[in-house]
C-alpha cells in the first residue's frame, strides 16, 4: 500500500489551511471541499479512503453542528471511509462526540502535520485490513442465501434482485430450465421476506390431475362432490399470511387459470360447495420452465393472468452459463455426500475438474447432484475421476489433452525422482546432477510434494 494509491478528501473552509494541508499531503491523491454539499458530492464521486474534516464550518464556524452533519452524511454514503476530525474552536467535547458518531480519530487545530500523517497511515492500514476481511468471508461462504450456493456474477445478480424484492409484496415469477433452482430461490425469497415466519405452501400444478387441482387450491366443504367426505382447506387458504408457491404454473389448465385470476383480482376465495367468501392474504410466487409468452401466443396461457403473476420476473441462468458455479456446487456436494456415505473422498482429479467446467449440464443443478451422488457411492478411492462422473463431453479430446503445465510438472516429477534414486536420496548430489542449487531443489521438492 503506497501513499499515492490512497485518496484523501480535505473538508475545510479556510483557504490558507486548505493549501497548507494540500502541500503537506502531496504524497496522496487529494480532493478538497469547503462546505457540506461539496463534501457530500466529493464523498460520492471521489470515494476517498480518508476524510480530514474540519468541524467548524459555515454557517456554524464556532460550533460543530455543520461538521457533525457532514460526518454523518459521509458515513451514510460509505461506512468504511475513515474520517479524521480536526477541531478548533469547537473543542474536545465535539471531537469526542464525533468519534461516538463514527469518526475514526481526531486531532486538535492547528494541526501537527507529522501527527496527522501518522493517523492517516494507520487509518489506511486499518481500512485495508477491513477490506481484506470482508472479501475473505465472502469467498468462504459463496452462499448468498441459506441453501443457495452461487459465486458466478450471473447468479449473484439474480440473488441481489431477489433480495431487493423480498420485502415488497409483489408477485414474482421465476423462469428457467429444469433443475436450475427455481424452487430453491422461491424458498429463499420467502425466507428473506417479512412473511418468513408464516407458512410457505407449494403446489405443483403439473403433478395434480385437473379435476383435483381446483379442490387442492381452493379447498372444499364436506359433501361438495362425490368423495368429499370431509371439509378440506385448500392450499391458498393454508398459505394465509405467508407465501403460496405455484410451481409449474405453465401447466395449469385454462378453466383453473380463470379462477386463479379471479382470486388474484379479488383476494377472496370460496371453497368448493361453500357459501362463504373468505379473504386471504398471500404473496404469490410462481415458477415455470415453459415459455409462457409462446404459450400465450398459442392460446395455452391467459395473458391477463401472466401479467398478474409476473409483476417481477427472474430468469435463472442455466448452469453452463454460470462462471465457476458448477465446480463450486460439485465441491460442496462432494463434501456433503462423502460425509453422508462415510467415504474418504477428498478431491477431484484435474481432468474431472475440467470436465465439470466444460460439460453442458442439460439437467442443471439437479443433474450435477445426481452425477455426484453416483460417483461418490461407486468410488472407492480418495479422488473423483472424470470416469466416475460419466460426463459425455462433446469434445473429449479437449479434456484428455494435458496442459503444458501438467506435462512440465510430470517431467519434473519423474526426473527429480530419478536423480534422488541415483544418488540414494542425497539432495546435494541430486541438485548437482540436475544442475540446480540445493535450495532450488528443496523448493521444487516441496512444490511437487516429493518427500526425501
Ligand atoms: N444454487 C443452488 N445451490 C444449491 N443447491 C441448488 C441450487 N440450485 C439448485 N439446487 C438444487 O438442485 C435441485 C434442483 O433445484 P430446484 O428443484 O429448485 O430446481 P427447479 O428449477 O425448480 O427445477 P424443475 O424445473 O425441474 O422443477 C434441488 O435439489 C436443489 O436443492
Ligand atoms: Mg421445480
Amino acid at each position: 500500500m503506497t501513499a499515492g494509491s490512497q485518496k484523501i478528501l480535505i473538508v475545510e473552509d479556510d483557504p490558507g489551511v486548505q493549501s497548507q494541508m494540500k502541500w503537506a499531503l502531496s504524497d496522496f491523491e487529494i480532493a478538497i471541499a469547503d462546505d457540506r454539499n461539496s463534501a457530500i458530492a466529493q464523498a460520492r464521486r471521489f470515494d476517498p479512503n480518508v476524510v480530514i474534516l474540519d468541524l467548524g464550518m459555515p454557517p456554524d464556524e464556532a460550533g460543530a453542528t455543520e461538521g457533525l452533519a457532514v460526518l454523518e452524511a459521509i458515513l451514510a454514503i460509505s461506512p468504511r471511509t475513515k474520517i479524521i476530525v480536526a477541531s478548533g474552536h469547537s473543542g474536545r467535547e465535539a471531537a469526542v462526540k464525533s468519534v461516538q458518531l463514527g469518526a475514526y480519530d481526531f486531532c486538535a487545530k492547528p494541526v501537527d502535520i507529522e501527527i496527522l500523517k501518522m493517523i492517516i497511515d494507520r487509518a489506511c492500514h486499518v481500512q485495508a485490513l477491513e477490506a481484506d476481511a470482508l472479501t475473505a468471508t465472502r469467498d468462504k461462504t459463496s452462499e448468498p442465501f441459506e441453501g443457495v450456493l452461487a459465486a458466478s456474477p450471473q447468479m449473484l445478480k439474480v440473488c441481489r434482485g431477489v433480495e431487493r424484492v423480498a420485502s415488497a409484496d409483489v408477485s414474482v415469477l421465476f423462469t428457467g430450465e429444469s433443475g436450475t433452482g427455481k424452487e430453491v430461490l422461491a424458498k429463499a425469497l420467502h425466507r428473506a421476506s417479512p412473511r418468513a415466519n408464516n407458512p410457505f405452501v407449494a403446489i405443483n400444478c403439473a403433478a395434480i390431475p385437473e379435476n383435483l387441482l381446483e379442490s387442492e387450491l381452493f379447498g372444499h366443504e364436506k359433501g361438495a362432490f362425490t368423495g368429499a367426505v370431509k371439509q378440506t382447506i385448500g392450499k391458498i387458504e393454508q398459505a394465509t399470511t405467508g407465501t403460496l408457491f405455484l410451481d409449474e404454473i405453465g401447466d395449469m389448465p385454462l378453466p383453473l387459470q380463470a379462477k386463479l385470476l379471479r382470486f388474484l383480482q379479488e383476494r377472496k376465495i370460496e371453497r368448493i360447495g361453500g357459501r362463504k367468501t373468505i379473504e386471504v392474504d398471500v404473496r404469490i410466487v410462481s415458477a415455470t420452465n415453459m415459455d409462457l409468452e409462446a404459450a400465450i401466443q398459442n392460446g395455452g396461457f391467459r395473458e391477463d393472468l401472466f401479467y398478474r403473476l409476473n409483476e417481477i420476473a427472474f430468469e435463472i441462468p442455466p448452469l453452463r452459463e454460470r462462471d465457476g458455479d458448477a465446480l463450486l456446487l460439485a465441491k460442496f456436494n462432494l463434501e456433503k455426500l462423502s460425509g453422508l456415505y462415510n467415504k474418504k473422498i477428498k478431491e477431484f482429479s484435474t481432468l474431472a475438474k475440467r470436465g465439470i467446467e466444460l460439460y453442458d449440464w442439460p439437467g442443471n443443478v439437479r443433474e450435477l447432484e445426481n452425477k455426484m451422488k453416483r460417483a461418490v457411492v461407486l468410488s472407492d478411492g480418495k479422488t473423483i475421476t472424470a470416469e466416475d462422473l460419466e460426463l459425455e463431453l462433446d469434445d473429449s479430446e479437449d479434456v484428455n489433452f494435458p496442459t503444458l503445465r501438467q506435462v512440465r510438472e510430470k517431467a519434473e516429477f519423474d526426473v527429480v525422482n530419478r536423480a534422488l534414486a541415483v544418488t540414494d536420496n542425497n539432495v546435494s548430489q541430486a541438485a548437482k546432477l540436475l544442475g540446480v542449487s540445493r535450495p532450488t531443489l528443496y523448493e521444487l521438492l516441496k512444490t511437487l510434494g516429493v518427500k526425501v
